[in-house]
């Protein structure tokens, strides 16, 4: 039985340049995002082509990202919409930090995607149902969820009833750089990401796959 390996940084380097290459735009989020302090939370750019490839196979036009920071992810997933769908693709972008969205818009911009993502500012808890009650209701077809894990619960709900039959639901870091399968770590970050593993693995309502890409994206179609 093979496993997924961990990756050391001539082979994380040899994977970045077997993927094309990022846009400018792209390129300079995360060269910027990776000056600074809290540059862990950004996805890597392996990722982001992930994120481009699943983001073409389910056709997006409407997507939710949950958990924006300076950017990356939305841009990435915008940038593939775009080209697909034009001005009629639409990103609703949550996130709790207008600093943050702050910082994305200028990348949004630069990548000229900024006409197609609406930011969303606030709790996502309470963002998501504002989608549901604007009558988003199975009618987005990609969503990212990648904030605070005692959310994901809520963002799960929630995401469920936005997305059609079909639509994608993606939960970031469910390894939480292995602490997940640590017996000693019981710190409500960690037993919430091992609660959503849980449940979506019991929900007959989606198709799962638990993948190994980056710290862990919990992959869920809706049925
Ligand atoms: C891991 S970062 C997102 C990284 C981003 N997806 C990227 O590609 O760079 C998590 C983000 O979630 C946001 N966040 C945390 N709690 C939140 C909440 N309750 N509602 C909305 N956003 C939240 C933080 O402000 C932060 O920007």
């Amino acid at each position: 039985m093979s496993r997924s390996i961990s990756l050391d940084e001539t082979l994380t380097n040899y994977v970045r340049k077997a993927n094309r290459a990022e846009s400018p735009a792209l390129e300079r989020c995360r060269i910027e995002t990776d000056a600074r302090e809290d540059k862990m939370m950004q996805i890597s750019p392996e990722q982001g082509a992930f994120m481009k490839l699943i983001a073409r196979m389910v056709n997006a036009r409407t997507a939710v990202e949950v958990g924006v920071f300076t950017g990356y992810s939305a841009l990435a997933t915008a940038e593939t919409m775009k080209e697909m769908h034009g001005t009629k693709a639409r990103l609703f972008a949550c996130d709790v930090s207008y600093d943050f969205i702050g910082m994305a818009e200028d990348y949004w911009k630069e990548g000229g995607v900024a006409d197609i993502i609406q930011p969303v500012i606030g709790d996502a808890r309470h963002s998501l149902i504002g989608l549901l009650n604007d009558g988003l209701g199975e009618s987005v077809d990609l969503m990212f969820v990648d904030a605070d894990k005692t959310g994901y619960p809520d963002y799960y709900t929630a995401g469920l009833s936005l997305l059609r039959p079909g639509g994608i639901m993606l939960f970031d870091n469910v390894l939480w750089s292995g602490s997940v399968a640590d017996p000693q770590k019981c710190d409500e970050d960690t037993e919430a990401l091992r609660a959503i593993a849980d449940k979506l693995r019991e929900d007959d309502r989606v198709e799962i796959a638990f993948t190994a890409i980056g710290d862990g994206v919990l992959m869920a179609m809706k049925r």
